[in-house]
């Protein structure tokens, strides 16, 4: 299986990808992580992509570009199959996939209203040691030990967080576009096994 997640700002992409990755045993393929990988290295790229990070912007396509297709054409994502999340975001980032023959099965958007996605980032935290995705409302820690590791990105503000949106509501209907055809529309706006159970229901007819 080849898959795209796409979505707003804190929709739920990383965590549909925890429970999609869970059960077909994908890839897993995060632009943002990617980038925020590279920002901890303190490499030239980590440090220009910053700078977008910052703005809410779309990091250039000379760094995001070549990040994505060299993680997306390693042999286990090959072997595997993978879970593209948060990419594309522009038709110029589909077209740097197609030029290698890479072409999806299914296109997965996320539909969540815009002020509870504002309430979503406000409220989420990482565990650094896992990776994995808390929100101190809706997926609150399983104790205090994790509680106390747990940390904020820094571009999760009311600020920044309506940056982020206006740059997706400003690229989304060209991706869209591109992938129109094996689009599901998926609603986000639900408790998060709800949300997995349509996104299961959709890469089930595939298999
Ligand atoms: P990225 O890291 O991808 O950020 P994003 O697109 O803003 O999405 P998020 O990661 O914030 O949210 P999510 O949808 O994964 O939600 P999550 O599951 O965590 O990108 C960051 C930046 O990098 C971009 O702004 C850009 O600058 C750059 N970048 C990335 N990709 C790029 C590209 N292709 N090109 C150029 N630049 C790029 O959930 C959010 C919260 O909600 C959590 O607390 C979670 O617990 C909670 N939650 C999730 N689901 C539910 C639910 N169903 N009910 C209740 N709460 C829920
Ligand atoms: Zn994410």
């Amino acid at each position: 299986l080849k898959v795209m997640i796409s979505g707003p700002p804190a929709s739920g992409k990383g965590t549909q990808c925890e429970l999609i990755t869970k059960k077909y045993g994908l890839v897993h393929i995060p632009a943002g992580d990617l980038l925020r990988a590279e920002i901890a290295s303190a490499s030239e790229n980590g440090k220009r992509a910053k700078e977008y990070m910052e703005k809410g912007e779309l990091v250039p396509d000379e760094i995001v570009v070549m990040m994505v297709k060299e993680r997306l054409l390693q042999p286990d994502s090959q072997e595997k199959g993978w879970l593209l999340d948060g990419y594309p975001r522009s038709s110029s980032q589909a077209a740097g996939l197609e030029d290698f023959g890479i072409h999806p099965d299914l296109f997965i958007l996320l539909e969540v209203p815009e002020d509870i996605l504002v309430e979503r980032v406000v409220g989420r935290r990482l565990d650094p040691l896992t990776g994995k995705i808390y929100h101190l409302k809706y997926s609150p820690p399983e104790n205090e030990e994790i509680a106390s590791r747990l940390t904020q990105r820094f571009d999760d503000t009311e600020e920044k967080v309506k940056l982020r949106l206006h740059t997706h509501h400003q690229n989304v209907e060209a991706v869209l576009s591109k992938y129109k055809d094996i689009t599901v529309k998926v609603n986000g706006n639900a408790p998060k096994e709800n949300v997995f159970a349509q996104i299961d229901a959709a890469l089930t007819q595939l298999l």
